[in-house]
């Protein structure tokens, strides 16, 4: 799920950690895979997608990489860091295959989308590289790595939403889940390596995810996020070319199944972000009131350049609708430091948007150059490095204040929270997430996870609401 983070730094995507498998199946399959996924919750969702196609073909999850016949890696390309993580792990992996000569690694996802056949030659122990759309696939790839062959498949789709497959939830808390509404990303933001790694846009099938959602809920899961890297272009037609439905009214239809089962998504996109979502949210109680509005920059210049297609005063202009009509909405974004050409005045144009909009939540990063991107073909790299830093710790600095101060504005108030597990720190608190999407932490007593309670907020730090349980 996504953490609530305060240290905004990190170099991966918001999700960025790994993860095994929490089921231990071994003993009722024939072989057993274990997967690491890194980078956004796509490739996290995608990961439970390719759980349920090896589960189908006998082959199980097991959380013990030693365990494991198959070791699978799903992949992110977003920053270089990203792709020298996965790197350093494959080195570790090493030891695995050096003492079961057997083994067999695939890479998944996006570095593979993107390196292809390459990271065969570059990295030897792999034996399977298959790309987002082509997961399918995979059981006869593991064939055929098993022959002894290298087996690639990055074959990218027009069409291809696995909707009719039910993911194998990973590594879940039972209460909240990813459900992927589309896969790819049309905008050519020229930063953006995603839409080379993961194609063109296509939207899944609705009644398809209202009966995932719906599923979800009768599992007793409280809580679904609608994901998608454009999530407002969501656009379906049935076959018969009579139903459409738009973002708003999917969310729609999700947020009717229960009240009891909340609705957030992620991310919105300034140009696309319509008022018929924002009045939806503001008719269902269920569907949180939380939007990630990724800015990218405060300077009209650079988002011209990034390809971002508003402006500013567009993006301004957003943000001061949201407030209009959901006065209480929680707003995060995501932030680039030290984009091509990118002068002090454009730095501090992104310095004082953050003044402007003070987001409770926001994502940072300095510019890291992907190769085949329109930003790497046309642009020079060229705001030195120790810039970029000194930038993006800026606006980290900034962020701070800025996220103490919405924290601290909690402090006296109550609020509706669904409880997620144990708190991290202390086995004797829960922990769960209030509407706006902050961490809140309390005694306790008889409740469980699952559950909703009304917790008035006593105290506060950086990065999590304190509070205690008041009758409701
Ligand atoms: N589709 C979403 C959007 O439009 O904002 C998210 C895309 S990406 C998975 C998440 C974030 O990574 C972006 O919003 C951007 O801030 C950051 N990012 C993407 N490419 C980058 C690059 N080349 N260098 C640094 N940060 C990058
Ligand atoms: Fe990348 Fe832009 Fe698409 Fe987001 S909208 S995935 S930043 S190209
Ligand atoms: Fe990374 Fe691919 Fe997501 S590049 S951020 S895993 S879409």
């Amino acid at each position: 799920m996504q953490e609530f983070i305060t240290d905004t730094t990190h170099d991966e995507s918001r999700q960025g950690e790994a993860f095994s498998p929490a089921v231990k199946t071994v003993g009722h399959y024939s072989k057993h895979f274990y997967i690491e996924s890194y980078g956004c919750a796509m490739n996290f969702a995608d990961s439970e997608v390719v759980a349920a196609i090896l589960h189908e073909n006998n082959i199980g999850a097991t959380a013990e990489a030693t365990e494991a016949d198959v070791i699978l890696i799903n992949t992110c390309s977003i920053r270089e860091k990203a792709e020298e993580r996965i790197r350093t792990r494959l080195a570790e992996i090493k030891k695995y295959k050096k003492k079961k000569p057997g083994l067999i690694v695939g890479i998944l996802g996006c570095m593979a989308e993107r390196l292809k056949g390459k990271l065969l030659e570059e990295e030897k122990l792999v034996d399977i590289v298959i790309g987002p759309d082509a997961y399918r696939t995979l059981p006869q790839l593991i064939e055929e790595a098993e022959t002894g062959q290298k087996a690639v498949n990055v074959l990218l789709s027009r069409d291809e939403t696995y909707a009719d497959i039910s993911p194998i939830r990973l590594n879940s808390n039972g209460v909240n889940a990813f459900v992927s509404i589309m896969r790819g990303c049309n905008n050519m933001c020229s930063f953006c390596v995603v839409p080379f790694t993961r194609g063109r846009e296509r939207s899944r099938n609705a009644d398809s995810i209202v009966a995932e959602c719906e599923a979800l809920f009768r599992e007793g899961y409280r809580e679904v996020t609608l994901l998608g890297q454009n999530v407002d272009s969501y656009y379906w037609q049935a076959e018969n070319g009579e139903a459409t439905v738009t973002f708003a009214q999917l969310m729609e239809r999700v947020a009717k199944i229960s009240p009891l089962l909340r609705v957030r998504f992620s991310t919105s996109h300034p140009k696309d972000i319509t008022d018929e979502v924002l009045f939806t949210m503001q008719r269902y109680e269920n569907i949180c009131n939380y939007i990630h509005l990724p800015v990218q920059s405060g300077s009209t210049r650079i988002l011209q350049m990034m390809n971002r297609t508003y402006s500013r005063e567009w993006y301004i202009a957003k943000v001061n609708r949201i407030k209009e009509l959901l006065p209480d909405c929680g707003l995060s974004t995501d932030l680039i430091a030290g984009f091509c050409t990118e002068t002090e005045e454009d730095h501090q144009a992104s310095m004082s948007l953050m003044e402007y909009c003070k987001y409770d939540l926001a994502y940072m990063y300095f510019y890291s150059e992907r190769p085949g991107t329109l930003a790497a073909r046309r642009f020079a790299d060229d705001v030195p490095l120790e810039t970029k830093k000194r930038r993006l710790q800026e606006m980290v600095d900034l962020h701070r204040l800025h996220s103490l101060e919405s924290m601290r504005r909690d402090v006296g108030k109550t609020f509706k929270v669904l409880i997620e597990g144990e708190s991290k720190k202390n086995s004797e608190q829960l922990c769960g997430r209030n509407d706006q999407n902050k961490v809140v932490v309390f005694p306790k007593g008889q409740l469980r996870k699952g559950e909703y309670v009304m917790v008035k907020i006593n105290e506060c730090t950086a990065g999590t609401l304190i509070g205690e349980v008041i009758n409701n």
